[in-house]
């Protein structure tokens, strides 16, 4: 049977609306590129490549200057990421790196951590301040990531995380510092637009859960939702906080209480896991099956940052979800992709092939099926990525 023959039967076969949707959308793509095969319903085309969405990275600090190669070092050498961290090393030393870099040359280094997640699948990107500490360094970390959204066609969320860390001189005075967060950071960075949603680090010896609190309802007050890095070292009962104040998601969760599981249950939160982070200073992963047994979804985010993950790359994410956290190759590009959506608000529009969703498109080397991408973690099988219904 000619191709036309088959596409068409193929099409006649579909329920309704299903059927009207396709010869909608194959309509279309003929108009774009007349010559153009379909899909198959085995997701694969005649060479055996395979289409999927593109990965929707919701929890990302590619914006920052410089690197901690040094501190990479001392952990092989044996020293912890806290007993880094107590040394002024840590969320501290990046922040030293920001404040003394220029803002072009920030946006010159993190255009290009941009350009590499792309090139690797990423079509969605959630990017926090956090190494600025100032409120000069957080202004300047947002017009950054203001700049690459406006350069780049790749969407990206923008969230105020202020309350990444205490500086120094605020170590024994954190209500001054929080005071400066909410009545400066906060009117400055909402008079610009810059912020898309608030952080916190909620974690014990960074923001404790009344501190965290706080930040949340300021934010709120400037239409910021809560995203909240909690749980990676310590399980506070700050998830608790997060959903209560109505948190779009809480993400790390390397150590996760079946009170934090049934506090989820039910809510709109989504929890996120990170396992690249898990792998790079290895900590415990997500107990990705445990949440999932009780009910919970999950998404996936790489936590691109110079201290705990140096990699964007969500490939490597998915790979590292089935392999350490068992999750089935189904569940992790589903966590990867429209979950992903989710916990950076944009699953309208992103997360999935669908009619009226951005033409977000990854497209695969010739491959046996997709169980070939997480099981041949390390090599790259992407061919080609559409962004907006651009090859890239
Ligand atoms: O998500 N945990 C807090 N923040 C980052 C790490 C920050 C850093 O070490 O620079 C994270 O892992
Ligand atoms: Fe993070």
């Amino acid at each position: 049977m000619k191709i036309q023959d088959q596409i068409k039967e193929y099409i006649a076969n579909q329920p309704e609306p299903k059927r009207t949707d396709i010869k909608v959308l194959h309509k279309r793509i003929l108009q774009i590129l007349p010559k153009c095969r379909l899909w198959f319903l085995d997701g694969k085309d005649a060479k055996g490549k395979i289409v999927l969405p593109t990965w929707c990275d919701s929890h990302t600090h590619l914006v920052y200057a410089g690197n901690r190669e040094q501190e990479f070092v001392d952990r092989i050498n044996g020293l912890s990421y806290e007993e880094i961290a107590n040394r002024g090393g840590g969320i501290l030393n990046s922040a030293k790196k920001l404040n003394e870099t220029s803002e072009e040359e920030i946006y010159n280094q993190s255009k290009l951590r941009l350009e590499e997640i792309m090139q690797q699948g990423t079509g969605a990107v959630e990017i926090k301040s956090g190494y600025g500490l100032t409120v000069e360094g957080e202004l300047k970390m947002l017009r950054v990531i203001k700049r690459l959204k406006e350069n780049y066609p790749i969407e990206i969320k923008a969230t105020f995380l202020g309350a990444h860390a205490f500086p120094m001189e605020y170590k024994e005075n954190h209500s001054a510092y929080i005071d400066l967060i909410i009545n400066e950071m906060l009117p400055k960075i909402a008079s610009e637009n810059l912020a898309d949603y608030i952080d916190a680090f909620l974690e014990t010896g960074y923001f404790s859960v009344e501190e965290t609190i706080k930040i949340m309802e300021a934010g709120k007050k400037y239409g910021l939702e809560p995203k909240i890095h909690v749980n990676q070292f310590t399980a506070i009962d700050g998830i608790k906080a997060c959903v209560e104040n109505g948190a779009l998601s809480v993400d790390h969760l390397e150590i996760v209480t079946d009170e934090d599981i049934e506090v989820l249950k039910n809510s709109k939160t989504m929890p996120v896991a990170l396992p690249s982070c898990s792998y790079f200073i290895s900590i415990p992963y997500t107990p990705a099956r445990k949440m999932m047994n009780a009910g919970l979804p999950l998404a996936l985010a790489t936590d691109y940052n110079p201290g705990t993950t140096p990699s964007g790359n969500m490939n490597f994410v998915v790979a590292t979800a089935c392999i350490k956290m068992k999750m089935t190759p189904e569940e992790a590009i589903n966590a990867a992709t429209i979950n992903g959506a989710y916990a950076m608000g944009i699953s309208e529009t992103h997360g999935s092939i669908t009619k009226g969703k951005k033409a977000n498109l990854i497209i695969t080397k010739p491959i046996n099926s997709y169980y070939q991408l997480p099981y041949a973690f390390g090599t790259n099988l992407i061919d080609k990525v559409m962004i907006e219904g651009k090859f890239i």
